[in-house]
């Protein structure tokens, strides 16, 4: 159907959009308005459901006046502060109140907290500190990173490196770095209900590159405990106990990506709580403010961050920081977002939904090209087949009759994903469903 174009539209031309077909986007753009709670409205004034939180990051639903409150209070008190060798109280507040709720508990003394601005950010800072603390203690020979097939972390050099997205990676030279097989197999695990059955094999290939490069030359592996924007893909049962055991046994590194399944996205605090796995680092970003202001932290555990806090007391210990790291307003917008998690127990919510969740998506199960149907807490993908010779085509048309229909969805390739804001009521979800369902009978 052609687009009449809305009198509220901007100019187009000179926003070089991220991860878009620009052309394809600005000749039928969707452009959003507003939000509060569940919902965005269009420029025309139309409300879409948001069934992606953002992307992935307004746990909170939109528009919550104690993050503006907080924002604003701290704009108008100090707008901006450096944190190289000067301080500001809101950042050390920050870290404190994220050191109290640290992934796996005080146990797993996954305190100290490196701040950044984004996924991407905490991403090359993990794997920074991960080189940096085995050089430390050592082990100067181990460099390289292990990553997975299929990964994202984000979209540094770093990021792209131990990534297993070939579009990501395809254009760019990378860092030394190899990966694991990827653990998605609908062969044996089409339409599971929660974690996979099938797979826990696949974490011998850590071993398997340890005996190709030599454990002497790892620093780290770093995996997503459920990876989101590869299409959702599960660890099967016992995975990453297995890689932490191999891990552990080579005196390697794990590094948790945790921008998504971070701040309750799993129905517990962090993917570290949820799998009783406890990682060395785990980065963050996303819900950390609710998606309102930019901000990434790095969780390190104590034993990684003393490691490095050695030498002259006058020496920089780790020369690596952003000029927003720990930005004030940042900080005051996380500590907020913090406060309204506790208050209304949004990093546990999603645990009592799980099951509607999982039922309610499972029941698309049928529709015509629906090869899969994945979820695990507030996550959920529906995986097409692709149309020959036109790979993605077809959940984007999905996406395109969702959207016009009220619901935001998020495809890749021909995966559906979605992961609404932690505060959806069981009707929204039916709400979701009934949507996509409608979208999916009518996609060719
Ligand atoms: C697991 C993971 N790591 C890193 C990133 C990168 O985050 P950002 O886009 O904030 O740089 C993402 C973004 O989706 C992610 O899902």
């Amino acid at each position: 159907m052609p687009q009449t174009p809305s009198s509220n539209m901007p100019v187009l031309d000179n926003f070089w959009m991220p991860f878009t077909a620009n052309r394809q986007f600005k000749s039928a753009p969707r452009l959003l308005a507003g939000a509060e709670g569940m919902y965005y409205t269009d420029i025309d004034g139309k409300k879409v459901m948001d069934g992606t939180a953002g992307l992935w990051c307004v746990n909170a639903g939109h528009g919550r006046k104690r993050i503006t409150d907080a924002v604003e209070r701290q704009l108008r008190t100090l707008d901006f502060a450096p944190t190289f060798q000067m301080g500001h109280p809101v950042a050390f507040d920050f870290a404190a109140k994220l050191g109290t709720m640290s992934p796996g508990g005080p146990s797993a003394q996954l305190d100290r907290v490196f701040f950044t601005g984004s996924g991407s950010e905490s991403v090359d800072t993990a794997l920074k500190i991960a080189i940096a603390y085995q050089r430390a203690i050592g082990q100067g020979t181990r460099t390289r990173i292990i990553g997975r097939e299929k990964g994202y972390h984000g979209v540094g050099f770093g990021g792209i490196s131990v990534g297993g997205l070939v579009n990501n990676r395809r254009v760019f030279p990378q860092i030394p770095a190899d990966h694991m097989r990827h653990t998605l197999d609908l062969d044996r695990n089409a339409f599971s209900k929660g974690l996979p059955a099938n797979g826990i094999e696949l974490a011998e290939d850590l071993e398997r590159l340890v005996q190709l490069h030599g454990a002497e030359t790892i620093a780290a592996v770093i995996v997503e405990p459920m990876s989101g924007s590869a299409g959702v893909i599960l660890p099967p049962k016992g995975y990453l106990e297995r890689i932490r055991a191999i891990s552990e046994k080579h005196g390697i590194l794990l590094i948790f990506d945790e921008v998504i399944t971070g701040f309750g996205r799993l129905g517990t605090p962090f993917a570290t709580d949820y799998f009783g796995v406890v990682p060395d680092l785990v980065t963050t970003a996303k819900g950390i403010t609710n998606g309102a202001i930019p901000m990434g932290a790095v969780f390190a555990s104590r034993k990684v961050h003393d490691g490095l806090m050695t030498g002259p007391e006058n020496a920089i210990e780790l020369f690596h920081g952003y000029t927003y790291s720990g930005h004030p307003v940042a900080s005051a917008a996380g500590i907020a977002t913090m406060e309204i998690y506790e208050e209304e127990g949004l990093l546990t919510r999603a645990a009592g939904l799980a099951e509607t969740w999982q039922e309610a998506l499972h029941s698309l199960k049928g529709l015509p090209h629906v090869a899969d149907i994945r979820n695990l807490g507030l996550v959920g993908a529906v995986e097409l087949t692709s149309r020959d010779g036109a790979p993605g085509t077809r959940a984007y048309d999905v996406f395109v009759d969702c959207f016009r229909n009220g619901l935001l969805i998020r495809v890749t390739g021909d995966i559906i994903a979605l992961s609404p804001p932690l505060i959806i009521e069981k009707e929204e979800i039916a709400t979701i469903v009934s949507i996509l369902g409608d979208a999916l009978k009518r996609a060719a």
